[in-house]
């Protein structure tokens, strides 16, 4: 008899769920306490992210995905512009987020929330027509098989929104205290194993993801006495007891940093840049058609020992991929899509 490999079935086999840390990893509040800072990157970053989702092609009536919807600032906003006829799914996987996220867009009908890890939402495939996040990748330790599972809930040719920010960009000029928020995060990210730059490197994330010829913008706002500064030492404060255990400061110079990135931000000779925001839109234009090569005849798949690893060689055609066995290879079954399988390789 033979068998064919889903591309679920395959994920769920290298990367089962419990190989992601969803919000152990996550530095800033949530909740409540997250409202504040949140809403001010709303502010900074809501003009740019509306004229991308309008240009990439939102309309009323869409279906659409809020990956890593925080308390649900970009949510409304969506939820505006697809209108009573389309709807939003929220997604976060902290539950006081969604709680928030659901009171922040009690007004509107048209949004339902979803608590499951960006990776592996668990929701139907094939189903939106635009799947969106803001400033969720750079939380990841993998962001690589979040882009995989938007691709997979888009319809095909469905629209991909990414926003993201590089942290390390942000600062001040001349250089202040404010400096130290690049500073504690590049230090932190390698620690928790994140990429708080990540967003440097969306043009071939999103290409890997299967999106071709994705569209890239890149702006880094700038502003003397306003929101950016403020974004920038209440993200220091809300970071603050990871970067204490991170060992990166201590709670003294914490609160010391934290008290002169407020006088730094409300002195009008500095100039406060943001993050640099960078903005990505991809088409998704492969079809979900299974390669000709993936004969069933043409497939094999043998596991050995490395050293302290059991790596699985499947050999498909002329495609031979490796990865390291997480879960039993025996989950290998229905409908493999070949031109996917790049996207395993874990070396
Ligand atoms: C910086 S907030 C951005 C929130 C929102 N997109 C916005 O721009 O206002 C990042 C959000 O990602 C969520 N998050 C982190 N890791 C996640 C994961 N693995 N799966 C789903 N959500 C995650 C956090 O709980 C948080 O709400």
């Amino acid at each position: 008899m033979t068998q064919q490999v889903s591309w679920a079935a395959a994920r769920a086999a290298f990367f089962p769920p419990e190989s992601y840390i969803p919000t152990g990893e996550y530095a800033l509040a949530t909740g409540t306490a997250a409202i504040r800072l949140l809403e001010i990157s709303h502010r900074i970053y809501a003009p740019a992210g509306e004229r991308i989702l309008t240009r990439a092609g939102l309309q009323p009536g869409m279906h659409v995905a809020d990956f890593g919807c925080g308390t649900g600032a970009a949510t409304r906003m969506l939820a505006r512009m697809v209108g009573p006829s389309g709807s939003v799914t929220a997604i976060d996987a902290s539950r006081p987020q969604l709680d928030q996220a659901a009171q922040i867009c009690a007004g509107f009908r048209n949004v339902t929330f979803h608590q499951a890890d960006a990776c592996a939402t668990r929701l139907p495939r094939a189903s939106f027509d635009l799947v969106y996040c803001r400033f969720l990748l750079l939380h990841l330790p993998d962001p690589a098989a979040c882009l995989r599972e938007m691709y997979d809930v888009l319809k095909p040719g469905g629209i991909l929104v990414v926003e993201d920010g590089d942290l390390t960009s942000a600062g001040s000029v001349p250089p202040t205290a404010l400096n130290s928020f690049a500073d504690l995060f590049s230090r932190l990210g390698p620690i928790r194993g994140l990429n708080y730059s990540v967003a440097s490197n969306l043009y071939p994330l999103v290409r890997a993801a299967g999106f071709s010829d994705p569209k890239i913008e890149l702006h880094q706002p700038a502003m003397t006495r306003g929101d950016a500064g403020l974004l920038l030492s209440l993200s220091v404060e809300e970071a603050g007891p990871a970067f204490v255990s991170a060992g990166l400061i201590t709670t003294d110079e914490l609160d010391r940093t934290v008290a002169n990135m407020e006088i730094a931000r409300e002195n009008p000779d500095v100039l406060v840049t943001a993050t640099a925001h960078v903005a990505s839109v991809g088409a998704q234009t492969l079809e979900r058609q299974p390669s000709p090569q993936l004969q069933p005849a043409s497939r094999s798949c043998a596991r050995e020992r490395r050293g302290p690893a059991e790596i699985a060689a499947v050999q498909i055609g002329v495609e031979r991929i490796e990865v390291r066995v997480i879960d039993q290879v025996q989950r290998f079954e229905p409908e493999l899509e070949v031109h996917r399988l790049p996207h395993f390789e874990l070396f």
